[in-house]
């Protein structure tokens, strides 16, 4: 790195530092532009992005169709509420509904996941009368207080103390503990289908469809936080509906991360039925269903179709798995799709640093041996192959 390049990186780095809240433990990197798979730093340096940006980048980085899309709808009109109609809100809703579960017909938009969780969670309640919610051991939800109070993952559910009440633990995976919990206060059952922070762990597909006659038994409303596994990132649109989840469709799905490419932007989804105990003014968001978001949901969307997306991360896992036997010190490989924990014999995390000096990004996770790989969708063969080669050689 020349001299003058290390300077603007320490500077940008120190400002930074100074003036915003120190929340995240960063990498010593400095992001400056995007393009597919790859992020430039300002001082030209490229990394291989593993990680996506916390799993948002699925139509990879700047995908030309998304930029053109919120460019236009930039120059037409930014913003305006949901007090009036909108050719960009109908168009994005119209979409996000046409590729989901045939049973979940209406959408409503926030900003974030969770946002839409706690509004999930909100039309349950409303739906049956009832105040708890059921969530499970090593399940993350986000950081607002009803979301983080359904949270069961290490110190998070403890950060967002005094916990609102109102939540009940339940043990992923183990239906009986579910069962021996699920009473008549129950509203809701709320899962991450696939764990992605605990370490990308899944339950046997039995374990969603007991949990789906359960809900049917007791009245109470399947949610299911796909907030990572959603849009695609399995190699399916969603997990609800697919083979490792035997079928099961929830009442209501939730989104964000990947939905607007990088604009925030959440989502629920959800049957007639619970859509018919929602009405004026129960749920509201400023921001929610905003022209610039809703640009950005309908070219996504359209991203992943048009470029094959969905097809090619079911090709590329398959490869990717295939490739990742021939490393011993890889134990196992958990998840589905461009969801993937690579579990390793020892910590994960001097394998995370020793690949981010090699310039590869890559995730940890509160599993200390899981390392998680969340890649824009379009990633392809040959990266793999390029991660490999670095992944051998850091080994
Ligand atoms: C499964 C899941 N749900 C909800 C959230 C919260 O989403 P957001 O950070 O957009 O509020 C996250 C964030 O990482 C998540 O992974």
């Amino acid at each position: 790195m020349r001299a003058e390049e290390s300077t603007i990186l320490e500077n940008t780095i120190a400002r930074e530092e100074q003036f915003q809240l120190a929340t995240y433990k960063k990498m010593p990197v400095v992001a400056e532009r995007g393009e597919g798979v790859w992020v430039f730093t300002s001082n030209g340096d490229r990394y291989l992005d593993l990680y996506g940006g916390h799993a948002v980048a699925a139509t990879g980085h700047c995908h030309p169709s998304v930029v053109a899309a919120i460019r236009e709808q930039s120059a037409k009109l930014l913003f305006y509420s949901n007090l009036v109609y909108s050719e960009a809100r109908a168009r994005a809703a119209e979409k996000l509904v046409s590729i989901s579960p045939a049973s979940l017909t209406k959408a409503f938009f926030c900003n974030s996941g969770t946002e839409a969780n706690e509004n999930a969670m909100r039309m349950a309640r409303m739906a049956t009368g009832r105040e708890n919610v059921i969530t499970f051991s090593g399940g993350f939800h986000g950081r607002t207080a009803d979301a983080i109070s359904a949270t069961f993952l290490g110190k998070y559910r403890e950060i967002g103390k005094p916990n609102v009440p109102g939540h009940v633990r339940a043990e992923f995976g183990d239906i009986e503990s579910v069962r021996a919990v699920a009473d008549g206060s129950v509203a809701a059952i709320m899962l991450e289908p696939i764990q992605s922070m605990a370490g990308v762990r899944m339950a046997e597909p039995s374990f969603y469809r007991a949990l789906c006659k359960l809900c049917d038994e007791r009245q109470i409303v399947l949610i299911y936080d796909e907030v990572q596994t959603g849009i695609g990132r399995t190699g399916e649109w969603f997990f609800a509906g697919s083979k490792a989840g035997d079928g099961v469709v929830p009442d209501i799905i939730t989104l964000a991360k990947a939905l607007g490419s990088g604009i925030p932007v959440g989502a629920c989804l959800v049957t007639e039925e619970v859509a018919s105990h929602i009405k004026e003014n129960d749920l509201g968001t400023t921001f929610g269903g905003g022209m610039i978001a809703m640009a950005a949901v309908t070219a996504t969307l359209e991203a992943i179709e048009t470029d094959g997306m969905l097809v090619n991360v079911r090709e590329v896992e398959e490869y990717l798995r295939e490739r990742l036997k021939e490393v011993e010190q890889v134990v196992n490989v958990h998840g589905r799709g461009f969801l993937l924990g690579l579990e390793f014999a020892d910590k994960a995390k001097p394998i995370h640093e020793a690949l981010l000096e090699r310039k590869i990004i890559t995730g940890t996770s509160s599993d200390a041996k899981v390392l998680r790989l969340l890649p824009p969708l379009c990633l392809k063969k040959n990266h793999v192959d390029l991660f490999m080669e670095v992944l051998r050689s850091v080994l």
